[in-house]
Protein backbone atom coordinates (compact mmCIF):
# COMPACT_ATOMS: atom_id res chain seq x y z
CA UNK A 1 0.00 0.00 0.00
CA UNK A 2 1.78 3.40 -1.39
CA UNK A 3 0.08 6.89 0.13
CA UNK A 4 0.27 9.59 -2.56
CA UNK A 5 0.05 12.16 0.55
CA UNK A 6 -0.39 15.40 -2.14
CA UNK A 7 -3.71 14.34 -2.60
CA UNK A 8 -4.70 12.85 0.57
CA UNK A 9 -5.63 14.43 4.11
CA UNK A 10 -4.04 13.05 7.64
CA UNK A 11 -7.63 11.81 8.50
CA UNK A 12 -6.73 9.66 5.04
CA UNK A 13 -3.75 8.87 5.98
CA UNK A 14 -4.39 7.90 9.48
CA UNK A 15 -7.05 5.75 8.40
CA UNK A 16 -5.09 3.86 5.38
CA UNK A 17 -2.60 2.96 8.58
CA UNK A 18 -5.00 1.62 10.11
CA UNK A 19 -6.29 -0.99 7.75
CA UNK A 20 -2.50 -1.48 7.12
CA UNK A 21 -2.61 -2.41 10.69
CA UNK A 22 -5.31 -4.56 10.61
CA UNK A 23 -3.94 -6.53 7.05
CA UNK A 24 -1.02 -7.46 8.60
CA UNK A 25 -2.35 -8.93 11.31
CA UNK A 26 -1.25 -6.34 14.04
CA UNK A 27 -4.93 -4.76 15.96
CA UNK A 28 -4.80 -1.39 16.55
CA UNK A 29 -5.85 -0.43 20.20
CA UNK A 30 -8.11 2.08 21.55
CA UNK A 31 -5.26 4.77 21.36
CA UNK A 32 -5.14 4.78 17.47
CA UNK A 33 -8.57 4.49 17.19
CA UNK A 34 -8.96 7.29 19.66
CA UNK A 35 -6.70 9.46 17.86
CA UNK A 36 -8.11 9.17 14.60
CA UNK A 37 -11.69 9.82 16.12
CA UNK A 38 -10.52 13.08 17.51
CA UNK A 39 -9.07 14.64 14.74
CA UNK A 40 -12.10 13.57 12.52
CA UNK A 41 -13.88 15.60 15.03
CA UNK A 42 -11.91 18.78 15.25
CA UNK A 43 -12.57 18.56 11.08
CA UNK A 44 -16.15 18.60 11.44
CA UNK A 45 -16.50 15.10 9.65
CA UNK A 46 -18.41 13.80 12.42
CA UNK A 47 -20.10 11.39 10.41
CA UNK A 48 -16.64 9.63 9.70
CA UNK A 49 -15.75 9.74 13.20
CA UNK A 50 -18.83 7.65 14.11
CA UNK A 51 -18.24 5.19 11.57
CA UNK A 52 -14.83 4.34 12.84
CA UNK A 53 -16.60 4.76 16.19
CA UNK A 54 -19.17 2.15 15.04
CA UNK A 55 -16.46 -0.10 13.57
CA UNK A 56 -13.97 0.17 16.89
CA UNK A 57 -17.13 -0.80 18.84
CA UNK A 58 -18.76 -3.63 16.56
CA UNK A 59 -16.64 -4.72 14.66
CA UNK A 60 -13.66 -4.97 16.75
CA UNK A 61 -15.19 -5.52 20.20
CA UNK A 62 -13.18 -2.37 21.52
CA UNK A 63 -15.01 -0.81 24.66
CA UNK A 64 -14.98 3.41 23.85
CA UNK A 65 -13.43 5.50 27.04
CA UNK A 66 -13.96 8.72 28.21
CA UNK A 67 -11.25 10.10 25.38
CA UNK A 68 -13.48 8.56 22.81
CA UNK A 69 -17.03 10.47 24.10
CA UNK A 70 -15.35 13.92 25.14
CA UNK A 71 -13.92 13.63 21.25
CA UNK A 72 -17.11 12.98 19.66
CA UNK A 73 -19.34 15.32 22.13
CA UNK A 74 -16.34 17.98 20.93
CA UNK A 75 -17.69 17.18 17.43
CA UNK A 76 -21.71 17.32 18.35
CA UNK A 77 -21.59 20.55 20.09
CA UNK A 78 -19.49 22.22 17.49
CA UNK A 79 -21.93 21.78 15.00
CA UNK A 80 -24.74 22.45 17.25
CA UNK A 81 -26.42 18.72 17.40
CA UNK A 82 -27.57 19.16 21.34
CA UNK A 83 -29.78 15.90 21.18
CA UNK A 84 -26.93 13.81 19.71
CA UNK A 85 -24.44 14.70 22.74
CA UNK A 86 -27.65 14.10 25.58
CA UNK A 87 -27.67 10.85 23.85
CA UNK A 88 -24.13 9.89 24.12
CA UNK A 89 -23.99 11.87 27.76
CA UNK A 90 -26.69 9.16 28.61
CA UNK A 91 -24.77 6.02 27.13
CA UNK A 92 -21.52 7.22 29.47
CA UNK A 93 -23.96 7.31 32.38
CA UNK A 94 -25.03 3.54 31.19
CA UNK A 95 -21.57 2.03 30.50
CA UNK A 96 -20.47 3.85 33.73
CA UNK A 97 -17.77 6.48 32.18
CA UNK A 98 -17.30 9.44 33.99
CA UNK A 99 -16.89 12.81 32.27
CA UNK A 100 -13.87 13.85 32.77
CA UNK A 101 -12.19 18.15 33.19
CA UNK A 102 -12.22 18.21 29.56
CA UNK A 103 -15.66 16.76 28.79
CA UNK A 104 -17.14 19.17 31.19
CA UNK A 105 -14.94 22.22 29.92
CA UNK A 106 -16.35 21.51 26.56
CA UNK A 107 -20.24 21.16 27.62
CA UNK A 108 -19.64 24.42 29.72
CA UNK A 109 -17.97 26.30 26.66
CA UNK A 110 -21.08 25.20 24.88
CA UNK A 111 -23.82 26.13 27.33
CA UNK A 112 -22.60 29.28 27.48
CA UNK A 113 -22.05 29.85 23.64
CA UNK A 114 -25.39 28.92 22.77
CA UNK A 115 -26.30 31.22 25.65
CA UNK A 116 -27.58 28.62 28.46
CA UNK A 117 -25.91 29.94 30.85
CA UNK A 118 -27.65 28.06 34.22
CA UNK A 119 -27.08 24.82 32.12
CA UNK A 120 -23.68 25.52 32.24
CA UNK A 121 -23.96 26.57 36.16
CA UNK A 122 -25.25 23.39 36.52
CA UNK A 123 -22.52 21.49 34.43
CA UNK A 124 -20.00 23.57 37.04
CA UNK A 125 -22.01 22.30 40.21
CA UNK A 126 -21.58 17.96 38.54
CA UNK A 127 -17.98 18.68 37.68
CA UNK A 128 -17.57 20.45 41.49
CA UNK A 129 -19.61 17.43 43.13
CA UNK A 130 -17.27 15.11 41.17
CA UNK A 131 -14.05 16.58 42.95
CA UNK A 132 -13.25 18.34 39.76
CA UNK A 133 -11.56 21.72 39.71
CA UNK A 134 -12.84 24.44 37.64
CA UNK A 135 -10.00 26.96 36.17
CA UNK A 136 -10.09 30.09 34.46
CA UNK A 137 -10.55 29.00 31.27
CA UNK A 138 -13.78 27.64 32.74
CA UNK A 139 -14.78 30.70 34.52
CA UNK A 140 -13.74 32.53 31.52
CA UNK A 141 -16.48 30.63 28.94
CA UNK A 142 -19.20 31.33 32.06
CA UNK A 143 -18.53 35.13 32.08
CA UNK A 144 -18.48 35.29 28.03
CA UNK A 145 -21.95 33.55 28.00
CA UNK A 146 -23.08 36.18 30.54
CA UNK A 147 -21.77 38.70 28.69
CA UNK A 148 -22.76 37.49 25.68
CA UNK A 149 -26.81 37.98 27.22
CA UNK A 150 -25.90 41.36 28.02
CA UNK A 151 -26.03 40.01 31.61
CA UNK A 152 -23.15 42.17 32.93
CA UNK A 153 -23.42 42.27 36.84
CA UNK A 154 -23.68 38.47 36.89
CA UNK A 155 -20.40 38.69 34.68
CA UNK A 156 -19.10 41.03 37.03
CA UNK A 157 -19.80 38.98 39.79
CA UNK A 158 -18.51 36.01 38.67
CA UNK A 159 -14.94 37.81 37.97
CA UNK A 160 -15.18 39.17 41.49
CA UNK A 161 -15.07 36.04 42.91
CA UNK A 162 -12.40 34.77 40.91
CA UNK A 163 -9.88 35.98 43.54
CA UNK A 164 -11.52 33.99 46.71
CA UNK A 165 -11.01 30.59 44.22
CA UNK A 166 -7.40 31.38 43.87
CA UNK A 167 -7.50 32.75 40.31
CA UNK A 168 -6.16 35.21 38.01
CA UNK A 169 -8.07 36.79 35.50
CA UNK A 170 -5.74 37.00 32.17
CA UNK A 171 -6.51 38.92 28.45
CA UNK A 172 -9.35 36.41 27.62
CA UNK A 173 -11.08 37.31 30.62
CA UNK A 174 -10.95 41.45 30.63
CA UNK A 175 -11.36 40.70 26.66
CA UNK A 176 -15.41 38.96 27.53
CA UNK A 177 -16.02 41.72 29.87
CA UNK A 178 -14.90 44.75 28.39
CA UNK A 179 -16.50 43.36 25.29
CA UNK A 180 -19.56 43.11 27.37
CA UNK A 181 -19.67 46.53 28.60
CA UNK A 182 -18.63 48.06 25.47
CA UNK A 183 -22.02 46.16 23.73
CA UNK A 184 -24.16 47.27 26.85
CA UNK A 185 -22.92 50.32 26.05
CA UNK A 186 -21.61 51.01 30.01
CA UNK A 187 -18.53 52.74 28.49
CA UNK A 188 -17.30 53.84 32.32
CA UNK A 189 -17.05 50.42 33.29
CA UNK A 190 -15.30 49.55 30.07
CA UNK A 191 -12.75 52.08 30.01
CA UNK A 192 -11.99 50.95 33.36
CA UNK A 193 -11.59 47.61 33.03
CA UNK A 194 -8.89 48.77 29.98
CA UNK A 195 -7.21 50.65 32.34
CA UNK A 196 -7.27 47.63 34.89
CA UNK A 197 -5.22 45.57 31.71
CA UNK A 198 -3.08 48.00 31.21
CA UNK A 199 -1.81 48.14 35.12
CA UNK A 200 -1.62 44.69 35.49
CA UNK A 201 1.01 44.76 32.68
CA UNK A 202 -1.19 42.39 30.71
CA UNK A 203 -0.48 43.01 27.22
CA UNK A 204 -3.48 44.31 25.35
CA UNK A 205 -4.32 42.80 21.83
CA UNK A 206 -5.70 44.42 18.67
CA UNK A 207 -9.11 42.82 19.34
CA UNK A 208 -8.97 44.38 22.72
CA UNK A 209 -8.13 47.52 21.42
CA UNK A 210 -10.93 47.02 18.58
CA UNK A 211 -13.59 46.46 20.99
CA UNK A 212 -12.49 49.49 23.16
CA UNK A 213 -12.39 51.59 19.94
CA UNK A 214 -15.89 50.50 18.59
CA UNK A 215 -17.27 50.74 22.55
CA UNK A 216 -16.36 54.58 22.27
CA UNK A 217 -17.70 55.25 18.82
CA UNK A 218 -20.66 53.53 19.67
CA UNK A 219 -21.47 56.22 22.25
CA UNK A 220 -20.69 59.20 20.04
CA UNK A 221 -17.06 59.62 21.79
CA UNK A 222 -14.86 60.03 18.41
CA UNK A 223 -12.10 61.93 19.76
CA UNK A 224 -11.25 59.38 22.41
CA UNK A 225 -11.46 56.42 19.90
CA UNK A 226 -9.07 58.38 17.28
CA UNK A 227 -7.11 59.05 20.69
CA UNK A 228 -6.63 55.26 21.18
CA UNK A 229 -5.64 54.26 17.80
CA UNK A 230 -2.93 56.64 17.53
CA UNK A 231 -2.07 54.96 21.34
CA UNK A 232 -2.40 51.26 19.94
CA UNK A 233 0.25 52.15 17.63
CA UNK A 234 2.45 53.79 19.67
CA UNK A 235 2.46 50.82 21.90
CA UNK A 236 3.35 48.72 19.12
CA UNK A 237 0.18 47.22 18.10
CA UNK A 238 -0.62 47.10 14.73
CA UNK A 239 -4.22 47.64 13.36
CA UNK A 240 -5.77 45.46 11.16
CA UNK A 241 -8.72 44.99 8.64
CA UNK A 242 -11.20 45.04 11.35
CA UNK A 243 -9.77 47.87 13.51
CA UNK A 244 -9.87 49.70 9.74
CA UNK A 245 -13.46 49.25 9.45
CA UNK A 246 -14.43 49.75 13.03
CA UNK A 247 -12.78 53.33 12.45
CA UNK A 248 -14.34 53.80 9.13
CA UNK A 249 -17.88 52.97 10.22
CA UNK A 250 -17.81 55.00 13.81
CA UNK A 251 -17.01 58.08 11.73
CA UNK A 252 -19.42 57.32 9.28
CA UNK A 253 -22.19 56.89 12.14
CA UNK A 254 -20.83 59.70 13.96
CA UNK A 255 -21.88 61.86 11.21
CA UNK A 256 -18.37 62.35 9.94
CA UNK A 257 -18.01 60.99 6.58
CA UNK A 258 -15.74 63.63 5.43
CA UNK A 259 -13.28 62.26 8.20
CA UNK A 260 -13.71 58.50 6.95
CA UNK A 261 -13.16 59.62 3.61
CA UNK A 262 -9.84 61.18 3.79
CA UNK A 263 -8.71 57.92 6.37
CA UNK A 264 -9.80 56.07 3.00
CA UNK A 265 -7.70 58.50 0.63
CA UNK A 266 -4.85 58.75 3.11
CA UNK A 267 -5.10 54.52 3.04
CA UNK A 268 -4.79 54.49 -0.45
CA UNK A 269 -3.37 51.30 -2.87
CA UNK A 270 -2.80 49.46 0.49
CA UNK A 271 -4.19 46.19 0.59
CA UNK A 272 -6.45 47.43 3.28
CA UNK A 273 -8.46 48.95 0.37
CA UNK A 274 -8.92 45.93 -1.24
CA UNK A 275 -12.04 44.86 0.70
CA UNK A 276 -15.47 44.95 -0.10
CA UNK A 277 -16.58 45.88 3.81
CA UNK A 278 -14.80 49.25 3.13
CA UNK A 279 -16.72 49.97 0.45
CA UNK A 280 -19.41 48.95 1.37
CA UNK A 281 -19.18 51.08 4.87
CA UNK A 282 -18.70 53.80 2.69
CA UNK A 283 -21.30 53.79 0.26
CA UNK A 284 -23.45 53.16 2.90
CA UNK A 285 -22.01 56.39 5.17
CA UNK A 286 -22.45 58.57 2.31
CA UNK A 287 -25.71 57.42 0.87
CA UNK A 288 -27.59 58.24 4.53
CA UNK A 289 -25.84 61.57 3.89
CA UNK A 290 -27.56 61.76 0.53
CA UNK A 291 -24.41 62.36 -1.62
CA UNK A 292 -25.45 60.13 -4.47
CA UNK A 293 -21.80 61.45 -6.38
CA UNK A 294 -20.20 59.88 -4.31
CA UNK A 295 -21.88 56.58 -3.45
CA UNK A 296 -21.89 56.17 -7.54
CA UNK A 297 -17.98 56.74 -7.62
CA UNK A 298 -17.22 54.35 -5.11
CA UNK A 299 -19.55 51.59 -6.52
CA UNK A 300 -17.39 52.33 -9.85
CA UNK A 301 -14.28 52.03 -8.36
CA UNK A 302 -15.03 49.06 -6.62
CA UNK A 303 -15.94 47.70 -10.30
CA UNK A 304 -12.63 48.33 -11.89
CA UNK A 305 -10.78 47.33 -8.62
CA UNK A 306 -12.43 44.01 -9.78
CA UNK A 307 -14.08 43.39 -6.02
CA UNK A 308 -17.96 41.86 -6.07
CA UNK A 309 -20.57 43.59 -4.33
CA UNK A 310 -22.13 41.30 -1.46
CA UNK A 311 -25.65 41.92 -0.23
CA UNK A 312 -24.60 44.77 2.23
CA UNK A 313 -23.15 46.84 -0.35
CA UNK A 314 -26.55 47.13 -2.78
CA UNK A 315 -28.69 47.30 0.07
CA UNK A 316 -26.57 50.59 1.05
CA UNK A 317 -26.83 51.32 -2.39
CA UNK A 318 -30.56 51.10 -2.47
CA UNK A 319 -31.34 53.35 0.84
CA UNK A 320 -28.59 55.86 -0.85
CA UNK A 321 -31.50 55.94 -3.73
CA UNK A 322 -34.36 55.98 -1.74
CA UNK A 323 -32.73 58.75 0.22
CA UNK A 324 -32.79 61.32 -2.55
CA UNK A 325 -35.68 59.66 -3.83
CA UNK A 326 -34.38 58.08 -6.69
CA UNK A 327 -36.96 55.02 -6.80
CA UNK A 328 -36.81 53.72 -10.06
CA UNK A 329 -33.11 53.07 -10.02
CA UNK A 330 -33.37 51.45 -5.81
CA UNK A 331 -36.01 49.05 -7.55
CA UNK A 332 -33.99 48.32 -10.46
CA UNK A 333 -30.65 47.79 -8.04
CA UNK A 334 -33.12 45.38 -5.95
CA UNK A 335 -33.96 43.31 -9.07
CA UNK A 336 -30.21 43.29 -10.66
CA UNK A 337 -28.41 42.18 -7.11
CA UNK A 338 -30.76 38.77 -7.58
CA UNK A 339 -29.85 38.35 -11.24
CA UNK A 340 -26.48 38.87 -10.80
CA UNK A 341 -26.41 35.89 -7.74
CA UNK A 342 -26.75 38.26 -4.47
CA UNK A 343 -30.03 37.93 -3.31
CA UNK A 344 -32.11 40.58 -1.15
CA UNK A 345 -31.86 40.09 2.35
CA UNK A 346 -34.56 40.91 5.02
CA UNK A 347 -32.81 43.90 5.24
CA UNK A 348 -32.77 45.14 1.59
CA UNK A 349 -37.16 44.32 1.71
CA UNK A 350 -36.95 46.53 4.91
CA UNK A 351 -35.06 49.15 3.31
CA UNK A 352 -36.80 49.43 -0.15
CA UNK A 353 -39.94 49.34 2.06
CA UNK A 354 -38.95 51.92 3.61
CA UNK A 355 -38.13 54.11 0.58
CA UNK A 356 -41.21 53.70 -1.21
CA UNK A 357 -43.38 54.58 2.13
CA UNK A 358 -41.01 57.63 2.58
CA UNK A 359 -41.59 58.56 -1.03
CA UNK A 360 -45.36 58.09 -1.31
CA UNK A 361 -44.50 55.53 -3.38
CA UNK A 362 -47.50 52.57 -2.63
CA UNK A 363 -47.96 51.24 -5.94
CA UNK A 364 -45.41 48.31 -4.74
CA UNK A 365 -46.27 48.22 -1.62
CA UNK A 366 -48.24 45.34 -1.65
CA UNK A 367 -46.21 43.31 -3.42
CA UNK A 368 -43.17 43.86 -1.47
CA UNK A 369 -45.10 42.46 1.77
CA UNK A 370 -46.38 39.63 0.08
CA UNK A 371 -42.88 38.57 -0.89
CA UNK A 372 -41.91 39.30 2.98
CA UNK A 373 -44.51 37.25 4.00
CA UNK A 374 -43.74 34.18 1.58
CA UNK A 375 -39.89 34.35 2.74
CA UNK A 376 -40.80 34.73 6.70
CA UNK A 377 -39.21 38.13 7.17
CA UNK A 378 -40.59 40.48 9.86
CA UNK A 379 -40.97 43.95 9.80
CA UNK A 380 -38.68 46.47 12.01
CA UNK A 381 -40.30 48.70 14.54
CA UNK A 382 -39.88 52.23 12.45
CA UNK A 383 -41.39 50.89 8.99
CA UNK A 384 -44.09 49.27 11.02
CA UNK A 385 -45.44 52.19 12.66
CA UNK A 386 -44.66 53.89 9.05
CA UNK A 387 -46.83 51.59 7.23
CA UNK A 388 -49.58 52.19 10.24
CA UNK A 389 -49.87 55.63 9.39
CA UNK A 390 -49.77 55.34 6.04
CA UNK A 391 -53.35 52.85 6.31
CA UNK A 392 -54.49 55.72 9.06
CA UNK A 393 -53.92 58.53 6.89
CA UNK A 394 -56.00 56.78 4.17
CA UNK A 395 -52.77 56.61 1.81
CA UNK A 396 -53.26 52.79 1.85
CA UNK A 397 -55.96 50.44 1.64
CA UNK A 398 -57.15 48.94 4.99
CA UNK A 399 -56.88 45.63 3.76
CA UNK A 400 -53.52 45.47 3.96
CA UNK A 401 -53.74 45.50 7.71
CA UNK A 402 -53.92 41.42 7.45
CA UNK A 403 -50.71 40.88 5.77
CA UNK A 404 -48.91 43.50 7.76
CA UNK A 405 -50.45 41.48 10.84
CA UNK A 406 -48.33 38.54 9.64
CA UNK A 407 -45.00 40.51 9.03
CA UNK A 408 -45.53 41.45 12.73
CA UNK A 409 -42.60 40.20 14.76
CA UNK A 410 -43.57 37.46 16.42
CA UNK A 411 -42.46 37.53 20.34
C1 LIG B 1 -32.75 40.50 9.56
O1 LIG B 1 -32.52 39.20 10.05
C2 LIG B 1 -31.54 39.15 11.08
C3 LIG B 1 -31.23 37.71 11.41
O2 LIG B 1 -32.29 36.87 11.15
C4 LIG B 1 -32.04 39.94 12.29
O3 LIG B 1 -31.10 39.91 13.33
C5 LIG B 1 -32.30 41.37 11.85
O4 LIG B 1 -32.84 42.10 12.94
C6 LIG B 1 -33.25 41.42 10.66
N1 LIG B 1 -33.31 42.82 10.19
C7 LIG B 1 -34.42 43.39 9.75
C8 LIG B 1 -34.31 44.81 9.33
O5 LIG B 1 -35.48 42.81 9.65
Amino acid sequence: MVFDSSCLSNNDIAIGLLRLMDERGCKPDIYAYDTIIDSLCKDKMIEDAFKLFNEMVFAKGIQPDVITYTSLIYGLCNLCRWDEVSKLLKEMEDLRISPNFQTFSILVDAFCKEGSVDEAEAVIDIMVERGEVPNIVTYNSLIDGYCLRGEMTKARSIFDSLTSKGLVPDVVTYSSLLNGYCKSLKIEEAIRMFHEVTRKGLNPDVIFYNTMIQGLFSVGRCGDACQLFDEMQAQGQTPNEYTYGIILDGLCSNHQLEEALSLFHLVGDSKLNYNIVVYSILIDGAGKRGKLDIVRALFHELHVKGLQPDVRTYTAMIRGFCRVGLLREAKNLFLKMGERGCPPDNVSYSVLLHGYLKNQHFNDVEILLQQMDRRSYSLDASTLSLLKDRVTAGSLDRSLLKLIGMLVPKS
